[in-house]
């Protein structure tokens, strides 16, 4: 990753911290802004930061997104707005003014943080669902229309992580019971996303685009 320039959103912690810190152990030079530069609930926020960028962009990792807890009855026309602003939206409108540069350049990766709950499902994680499984379908819309230009555009999906969004969105008996059924028995450290995060954004990654990689410890198989 010498000399690219990497665009990580939610960049303060969780996975996208361990992305950041992966890339820059990679020898990328990484932007993570806070979300005070760069809030992706809010269209004009993302146009602005676009609009004040000093630098071409080689990598965007579309990381950041929320997952509200909302059943089909509990989901109303806001929720859902905010939910798919974030998850959806935000990491289009950031690919739609950036890819553009990558392809004009001859090489760029985009990379976008989807979900397990995009291959199965779980109740009260509607407004997420709707939006990850979306994500998807981008990634694959951009990576035909990119791979043309040498950009390549994959998503990672992982399974339970130990962030703040899997302890605030379960108890710990409920973490305890998914480790318990996990094939691989634990859940997930963020820098074990990372890696292959790093990966599908680096020139290792050649010949891989428009994939959904799942990243569950087996989670989904059982
Ligand atoms: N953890 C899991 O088990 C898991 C599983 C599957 C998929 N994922 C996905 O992986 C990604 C990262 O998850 P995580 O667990 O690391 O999340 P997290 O610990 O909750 O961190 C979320 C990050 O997103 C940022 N963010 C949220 N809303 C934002 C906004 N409006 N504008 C700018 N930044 C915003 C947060 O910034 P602030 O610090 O400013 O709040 C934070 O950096 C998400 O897309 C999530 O859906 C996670």
């Amino acid at each position: 990753m010498n000399d690219r320039v990497a665009l990580v959103t939610g960049g303060s912690r969780g996975i996208g911290r361990a992305v950041v810190v992966r890339f820059e152990e990679l020898g990328a030079r990484v932007l993570a802004p806070p979300r005070a530069e760069l809030d992706l609930s809010d269209p004009a926020s993302i146009d602005g930061y676009v609009a004040r960028l000093d630098t071409p962009v080689d990598i965007l990792v579309n990381n950041a997104g929320i997952n509200p807890l909302a059943s089909l009855g509990e989901t109303d026309d806001a929720l859902l707005a905010e939910t798919l602003q974030v998850d959806l939206l935000a990491p289009f409108r950031l690919a739609r003014a950036l890819a553009p540069v990558m392809a004009g350049r001859g090489w760029g990766r985009v990379v976008n943080i989807s979900s397990v709950w995009t291959v199965v499902a779980k109740e009260r994680r509607l407004p997420y669902i709707v939006g990850k499984t979306a994500l998807n379908g981008l990634t694959r819309a951009m990576a035909v229309e990119l791979a043309p230009a040498g950009v390549l555009v994959n998503a990672v999906a992982p399974g339970f992580v130990m962030t703040e969004l899997t302890t605030q969105n379960n108890t710990p008996e409920q973490i305890a019971a998914v480790a318990a059924d996990m094939p691989l028995r634990r859940l997930a450290e963020p820098y074990e996303i990372a890696e292959l995060v790093a990966f599908l954004a680096s020139s290792r990654n050649s010949f891989t685009t428009g994939q959904v990689l799942v990243c569950d410890g087996g989670y989904s198989l059982v």
